[in-house]
């Protein structure tokens, strides 16, 4: 039978982890979240769920994946009589997250074109638009945007581009693309991130950047939001951002964990990714609301608008070395999008590969990843399309909902997120707590962590949250994320 290739080196899989978990979610929903729901008081609720929830549930994905040996799928089969569907769980919202993901991913290449044509003063920089903007007293980055999403062809052929590029990486397998991607990708994107950080923080204004994100009440006393979110919506928030940026609840992990080596330390990766996935969440934060508070103090503080307004309009601010900054940083969202986007397409592949080769059908992976990245590319031309919710078939329209259409209606992208990151991955998070806590019994992830030769230290600390803090906060963190979507 073909053997089953996986990471080479432990640093290999660090990257590949961390880079499936520093994503989108860090760099325009942490910062901003922190700075609408209290600063400093957001980032200790975060922390300790992060600790209490996300540590737990990365502990129990990576043990179930190595100690399977398989994809999400086959993982939870071979392990639990109750769970065995929840593999499928899986791979419906790595599908889900790929349509949006892929699409916003094109959105990033897109900015890196024009910031290079800003450079070289070429066609295909921001001229046309900044000739726009004048005239309609707008800005640059919303002319930019605007024609940008008004010409659904040329999003839709960058999404494309993006979906091509993921799976030209997992079609090089994970040792051979994955792993490699990542272990150069990842350090350069840490040097670019810290580039952006030097120039935004030296910004006259920058400080009011980082009263925002860190001074608890600053974002209220100074009329940036209009009042402080209660207590369970600021652990709703914290927690369902949790487990986006930790690419926990849906298998990934599970995925990465089956390539990982029996004498690698699981417990001391996962602390290492979560400590690694929060410092970047935090450093993407020291880029780009410096930047906002500087140059553009009206811009979007989150979300798509702060990537694709806002930050534009500060590289356009700037003086001459403003698309320099422009490429360097919307490379690096490029990057930190593939490296979540394969990943996910990783999730999908690897349990039909996995299926064929064990039916002795030989190594799949070409046929499984083309198939895969074919679908994904079908719901991103949806949402490229879809033009976040402007050209008349978003779902509220397609369910005839008249008047203000709620988040969830209002565009495909949204609707996709509220499906997989709010309610799908806190749900597959709480379940596999359950099913390690109730079913299977915490000490066969004490028995797998341990084959490396380490001893599990944290077990007593595992032990009760897995049976009773991790499903409570996850029950919380569940209601509080449908409560915001729906009411
Ligand atoms: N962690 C990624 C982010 O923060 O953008 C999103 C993600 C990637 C979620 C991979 C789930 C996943 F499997």
């Amino acid at each position: 039978m073909e053997e089953r290739k996986g990471f080479g080196t432990n640093f290999g899989f660090l990257m590949a982890a961390v880079g499936s978990a520093v994503g989108l979610g860090n760099i325009w929903g942490f910062p901003n979240k922190m700075g609408a729901s209290g600063g400093f008081t957001f980032l200790i609720i975060y922390l300790i769920l992060a600790v209490c929830c996300g540590f737990i549930v990365m502990v129990g994905e990576l043990a179930i994946g190595r100690k399977t040996g398989k994809g999400a799928v086959a993982a939870y089969h071979a392990i639990s009589k109750k769970f065995k569907w929840m593999g499928w769980m899986g791979i419906l919202s790595a599908f889900l997250i790929l349509f949006f993901y892929c699409a916003l991913g094109g959105y990033c290449i897109k900015y890196t074109v024009v910031n290079i044509g800003d450079l070289f003063n070429a066609s295909f920089g921001s001229g046309a638009a900044a000739e726009l903007a004048a005239a309609n007293d707008t800005s640059v980055g919303a002319e930019v945007f605007g024609a940008f999403i008004g010409n659904p062809t040329e999003a839709i052929i960058y999404g494309l581009i993006f979906v091509a590029l993921t799976m030209l990486i997992v079609l090089g397998g994970v040792g051979g693309g994955i792993e490699k991607v990542c272990s150069v990708g990842m350090p350069a994107l840490f040097v670019a991130l810290l580039i952006c950080i030097i120039r935004a923080c030296t910004l006259p204004g920058a400080v009011n950047g980082l009263k925002y994100m860190f001074v608890p009440g600053w974002a209220v006393t100074n009329g940036v939001i209009e009042k402080a979110p209660d207590f369970l919506t600021v652990l709703a928030t914290a927690g369902g951002q949790m487990f986006f940026s930790l690419s926990l609840g849906m298998g990934a992990m599970i995925t990465y964990g089956s390539y990982l080596q029996k004498k690698e330390n699981i417990q001391k990766n996962a602390l290492l990714i979560v400590i690694m996935d929060t410092l970047v969440a935090l450093m993407a934060g020291l880029c780009v609301l410096p930047g906002r508070f500087a140059l553009d103090p009206n811009g979007a503080l989150g979300g798509p608008k702060l990537l694709f307004i806002t930050m534009q309009n500060v590289f356009d601010r700037m003086d001459a070395v403003g698309p320099i900054f422009g490429i360097i940083f919307y490379l690096l969202v490029v990057f930190a999008a593939i490296s979540s986007s394969i990943s996910l397409l990783e999730v999908i592949v690897a349990h039909f590969v996995d299926k064929a080769r064990d039916e002795g059908k030989g190594d799949k992976r070409k046929a499984y990843t083309l198939i895969a990245a074919a679908c994904v590319g079908l719901g991103c031309i949806l949402v490229c399309a879809d033009a976040l919710g402007t050209t008349g078939f978003a779902p509220g329209n397609l369910l005839g909902m008249t008047g203000d259409l709620p988040t969830w209606a209002a565009d495909w992208l949204d609707f996709f997120d509220m499906l997989s990151e709010g309610i799908m991955m806190p749900l597959g998070a709480m379940l596999m707590s359950l099913m390690i806590g109730w079913e299977i019994g915490p000490e066969v992830i004490k028995g797998e962590v341990e084959q490396s030769g380490h001893a599990m230290g944290s077990y007593g600390f595992f032990k009760i949250c897995v049976k009773f803090i991790t499903p409570l906060c996850m029950i919380l963190i569940l209601y509080g994320q449908i409560k915001e979507f729906f009411f």
